[in-house]
């Protein structure tokens, strides 16, 4: 699979599995993703009509350009197989697998979901959120060279309970696991999510968080409120001036005086045809979101 920024992320809203109220009033939200949860959000007694609802939300549609993403439980719990065959089913954009560890985990989730007839194009995004999966981030990426996996999402609430870490507005504790799945994604062309912001009504926190995932390389934000989406659809969307120097630095290299060079100055910085490659998936990035902003999600 791959990342190739053919739609943003920006935004992906989980929402939990038992409430059908949410689950429709997510039609209206624009976010780029609904990430419908069967997993923590929703208690033991619920799990089976959570099952139930998000499969029919996800049959009946409806929710536009959103992309649908389903957080089943893990294989190893007494739902996780029925969640997946449910999933399957249901035919949503991508399965999210909680609280994998090994590159292992990845080749059995992903022949799990060939026998439960899951067709090539569905992705595989895992969760990463416990000890072993960041000290085996290599190999859990590398596994995407052939098997469905397509996106690492950060579960930091989880890793915090792991860790028996504290959470800080610097987010210490956790620089080391968002910056190798940040760098494993990269190596094996995954997306790379970030986690979650549990203080819904701080949008200050909100924001120097967004932009501190931002800045360590993460495509979006997973969200647990509607509150959050558009500070952080912001965040996530390249600046207009970044805009403008991609365009401006595409439009140099494609001068007749400039074939053949590795390096030029653009509005007087250096740039070199790495800073070529990033002003066309910046280009592209502001594409698609233009796209989706039209579609209006909806
Ligand atoms: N997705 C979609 N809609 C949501 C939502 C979400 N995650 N969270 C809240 N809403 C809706 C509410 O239904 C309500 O709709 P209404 O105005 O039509 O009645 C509106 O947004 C305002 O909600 P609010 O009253 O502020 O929140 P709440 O007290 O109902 O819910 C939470 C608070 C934390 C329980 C809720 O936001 C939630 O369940 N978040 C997701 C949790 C989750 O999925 N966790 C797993 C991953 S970490
Ligand atoms: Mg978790």
């Amino acid at each position: 699979m791959t990342s190739s920024p053919s739609r943003p992320r920006r935004s992906l809203l989980y929402m939990p599995g038992d409430k059908a109220k949410v689950l429709e009033k997510a039609k209206t939200l624009p976010a780029d993703t609904l990430m419908f949860d069967l997993e923590d959000a929703v208690a033991p007694d619920n799990k089976p009509a959570a099952r139930d609802a998000v499969a029919a939300a996800t049959k009946a549609g409806g929710y536009g350009a959103r992309e649908i993403v389903i957080r089943i439980n893990g294989l190893d719990t007494d739902w996780g197989q029925a969640d997946l065959q449910a999933a399957v089913a249901a035919g949503p954009d991508a399965i999210l697998v909680p609280k994998v560890e090994t590159g292992a985990d990845i080749h059995a989730l992903d022949a799990a979901l060939t026998k439960a007839g899951a067709p090539d194009t569905l992705g595989l995004w895992v969760m990463i959120e416990m000890p072993k999966a960041v000290l085996n981030i290599h190999e859990i990426a590398a596994a995407a060279e052939t098997t469905r996996l397509a996106a690492f999402v950060m579960g930091t609430n989880d890793l915090a309970k792991e860790y028996r870490a504290l959470w800080t507005p610097d987010r210490i504790a956790f620089q080391t696991a968002l910056s190798l799945s940040v760098a494993a994604a990269r190596a094996y062309d995954l997306l790379a999510i970030d986690g979650v912001y549990n203080d819904i009504q701080n949008l200050d926190g909100l924001r120097a968080e967004c932009e501190q995932g931002r800045t360590l390389g993460f495509d979006g934000k997973t969200l647990i409120h509607p509150a959050q989406i558009e500070i952080t659809n912001e965040v996530f969307s390249p600046a207009p001036e970044d805009i403008a120097q991609a365009h401006a630095v595409i439009a140099a290299f494609a001068l007749p005086e400039n074939a053949g060079k590795g390096v030029i100055k653009v509005n007087g910085k250096m740039t070199e045809l790495l800073h070529l490659d990033q002003a066309r998936q910046t280009v592209a990035i502001a594409a698609a979101i233009t796209a989706m902003d039209h579609a209006g999600q909806s």
